[in-house]
């Protein structure tokens, strides 16, 4: 089944050749992190997820949820602390963890199946399983039929979902997204938001979603953090209820609404004196 416009609210189905790793415990423990000597972005954060649970993350921009990302993804070092992954202490990439960025980076000399196919593990890579394995994927993200384009052939809605597919490739243990649906229509966000969900149920996946979209939060994930100030720190971390995905009036969902709201609120820009707003 695939994401295509008329079926894009379908719940798709995880590809059958998932294989079935189970999720690994993420811990950010005391980390300190700076661009610049004068104001550190963190300074002793603390982050406990555990394997299987999907967090939400949200703050204002700025406020350093990409960085938290690349720090769990091993593309940052912290300048004090640790990074964990399971047992091991991250200090690069790890095969076991898929990451998405914010923007697609897609390769663009390499066709859309090609670009999935960077995400496979290396023993898939370039085998008959590997190739049924990308088409599977290409076809839970609605994209079937596109896999001989070339990205720049790619709308941008079409490119997140190519990165999307290239990040669940490898079947991770970890799954890092960064806003990864923010160009995709509504439907087609909740058919996404369900594959994802599909998939981390059946390969008990730990996922850390970065997200603008306290709706989108609320109803995907099992736990929700707000990470706020500079430093920034978690101000907010609430367990959600029930079971995703959600609907919006699900019992106890509309206090934690209000506590991420107002956690969140702190941190919006106020309007420029005189903009816009003379009569
Ligand atoms: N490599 C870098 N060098 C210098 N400063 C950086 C670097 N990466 C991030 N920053 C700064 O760190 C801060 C946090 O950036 P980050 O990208 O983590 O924010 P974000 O919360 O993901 O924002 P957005 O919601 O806009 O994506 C910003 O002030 C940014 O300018
Ligand atoms: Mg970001």
């Amino acid at each position: 089944m695939s994401l295509s416009p008329d079926d894009a609210g379908v719940p798709a189905p995880a590809p059958q050749a998932s294989p079935r790793f189970g999720g690994q415990a993420v811990r950010l423990e005391r980390v300190r992190k700076a661009f610049t000597a004068a104001r550190p972005l963190f300074s002793g954060v603390d982050l406990e997820v555990q394997a299987g649970e999907v967090v939400a993350v949200l703050g204002a921009s700025g406020c350093g949820k990409s960085t938290l990302v690349r720090l769990v993804a091993g593309l940052e070092r912290p300048d004090a602390g640790v990074v964990r992954v399971g047992n091991r202490s991250v200090n690069g990439p790890l095969e076991q963890v898929g990451l998405m960025f914010q923007e697609p980076r897609l390769l663009p000399w390499l066709d859309t199946a090609a670009n999935v196919a960077c995400g496979l593990r290396d023993g898939l890579r370039g085998t008959v399983a590997g190739d049924l394995r990308v088409r599977e994927l290409l076809s839970a993200v609605g994209l079937r039929d596109a896999g001989a384009l070339l990205p720049h052939q790619l709308s941008g809605g079409m490119a997140q979902r190519v990165a999307l597919a290239r990040a669940l490739a490898r079947a991770p243990e970890v799954l890092l997204l960064d806003e990864p649906f923010g160009a995709v229509d509504a439907l087609t966000r909740t058919g996404l938001q369900n594959l994802l969900l599909d998939v981390a149920a059946r390969a008990r996946t730990t996922v850390l979603l970065v997200t603008h979209d306290v709706e989108e939060a609320l109803r995907v994930a099992g736990r929700l953090v707000v990470l706020g100030g500079r430093p920034a720190r978690l101000t907010l971390d609430a367990v959600l209820p029930g079971t995703a995905p959600r609907l919006p009036d699900q019992a106890g969902l509309a206090q934690v609404r209000q506590r991420a709201l107002a956690a969140l609120a702190p941190d919006l820009e106020t309007t420029p004196a005189g903009f816009g707003l003379q009569g």
